[in-house]
């Protein structure tokens, strides 16, 4: 076969095969590793008929940004919205100028402006980047994706999966349904009809036969808790919220809450055409099928664990965080807009902020002291709660027995109280929120400084 001969075949393999979308990044400009361009496009998620998203360049999934452990990544972001925005790089523990949320960080990024962000990921694995402004329609409507570091010293897989979970909020003619309605902020959010993966329903990924596989699961979902549990019993939990596990574990049936990941190895069936699926409680999301190979006989590489500072619990101060409904479900009306506050942390609402205002601190960290946070949930709902800049060191829960593990997102079962310890060695003003983003708008959102 002459090589333009080969070039349209293989074309045409990837036309016909059940290969994944892709996204191509725009040519950075110089000097950086990635642009990204923020607008309205439409997209093709369902099949009757396109969906009026906001994307990154142009599509969805968005581009997948690779950067490497210890080397320092530039993204430029443009906003092409009419519309404020500004970039988190979710589970990232950087300095506070590159946090991406506005008014602490950051001004917001105007329509038309540019803003670079530079930083050095201190840690490997599944971590991912969106919006910290007008989050239940920018995140909602598309603005969602997968930020991956590849380690110093990449461990050995055959195949590296990167699967974005999202619900959609459309319809079967692909216009959206409502976001939110207050009746869902003030209890688990607003569910998506369509379930995808990287934008698609129920997608199916070749693999090398007998390949040791790794399947990255990220939740960049508004609302949706997934139950992830899969076909093949041999199926390891490998890392959790971007973070390797000292031992791996069997999966069985893991919650992933909204902002959560979980990292899975698997190892391929041998026998092309044999497949594995992942699934959402009785529900297939993916599936992977087995493509011939040349591979034997491979197993599971094992993850280097992350540099997270242990935390020193002899020293420690604890800090008790209480998490309750607001009694008051009435809206609240302000400049013309009408908001709703139905969740708080400490007793307090989140109140907005502004240039000209930035509510007090919930908490004050002295820099380099450990603390423990007593997260009680006293609701019925769970709720992911996330810290920007820091990883916890999750210890105890007085619903279950707890292997210590790290996080940045600690999922909170209803009535729930989680031991979590950090070290405050990040100087700044950090988010700290639950992650179902109905629930943060609607005050269960906050801050602690450490100084
Ligand atoms: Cu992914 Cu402040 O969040
Ligand atoms: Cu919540």
């Amino acid at each position: 076969m002459n090589r333009r001969n080969f070039i349209k075949s293989s074309l045409l393999v990837a036309m016909t095969s059940t290969l994944p979308k892709v996204v191509l990044a725009a040519t950075p400009s110089a000097g950086f590793d990635y642009e990204l361009i923020i607008a309205p496009a439409d997209v093709n998620i369902v099949s009757g008929g396109s969906t009026p998203a906001l994307c990154f360049n142009g599509g969805y999934p968005a581009p997948v940004i690779r950067a490497k452990q210890h080397q320092p990544v530039r993204i430029r972001v443009i906003n092409k919205l009419n519309e404020p925005t500004t970039i988190h790089w979710h589970g990232m523990r950087i300095p506070i100028a590159m946090d991406g949320v506005p008014f602490l960080s950051q001004p917001p990024i105007m329509p038309g402006e540019t803003f670079d962000y530079e930083f050095t990921p201190p840690d490997a694995g599944s971590f991912w980047y969106h919006p910290h402004m007008n989050s239940v329609e920018q995140l909602g409507k598309g603005l969602v994706g997968a930020l991956i570091v590849d380690e110093a010293e990449k461990p050995d897989f055959d195949e590296d999966l990167v699967l974005c979970m999202k619900n959609w909020h459309i319809k079967d003619d692909g216009s959206f349904t409502a976001l939110t309605t207050p009746q869902n902020a003030f209890r688990m959010g607003t569910p998506g009809r369509v379930m995808t993966i990287n934008g698609e329903i129920h997608p199916t990924y070749e693999v090398p036969a007998g390949g040791a596989i790794r399947v990255r699961l990220l939740n960049v979902d508004n609302t949706l808790l997934y139950q992830v549990n899969s076909t093949d019993p041999q199926a390891q939990i490998i890392a959790i919220d971007g973070n390797p596990i000292d031992q791996p574990v069997a999966l069985k049936n893991h919650a992933v809450g909204p902002g959560m990941r979980l990292d899975l190895g698997v190892i391929a069936p041998k026998k092309v055409g044999e497949s594995v699926t992942f699934k959402h409680k009785g529900k297939p999301m993916v599936t992977i099928k087995s493509v011939a190979s040349k591979l034997k006989e491979r197993r599971l590489p094992r993850l280097p664990l992350n540099p997270i500072p242990a935390p020193d619990l002899n020293n420690a101060e604890t800090i008790k965080f209480a998490f309750e409904w607001n009694a008051n479900i009435t809206p609240i009306e302000k400049d013309g807009k009408v908001s709703y506050n139905f969740w708080t942390m400490n007793r307090r609402s989140w109140e907005g902020m502004s240039k000209g205002h930035i509510p007090d601190p919930l908490a004050t960290l002295e820099r380099g002291k450990t603390y423990i946070f007593e997260l009680s949930n006293l609701t019925q709902y769970h709720h992911p709660i996330h810290i920007h800049g820091h990883t916890f060191t999750v210890l105890k829960s007085n619903k279950k027995a707890i292997t210590p593990f790290h996080t940045d997102t600690v999922l909170l079962g209803q009535n729930e109280t989680v031991l979590a310890a950090l070290v405050a060695d990040n100087p700044g003003r950090w988010m700290y929120h639950c992650h179902i983003i109905e629930h943060l708008k609607t005050g269960f959102m906050s801050f602690v400084e450490v100084t």
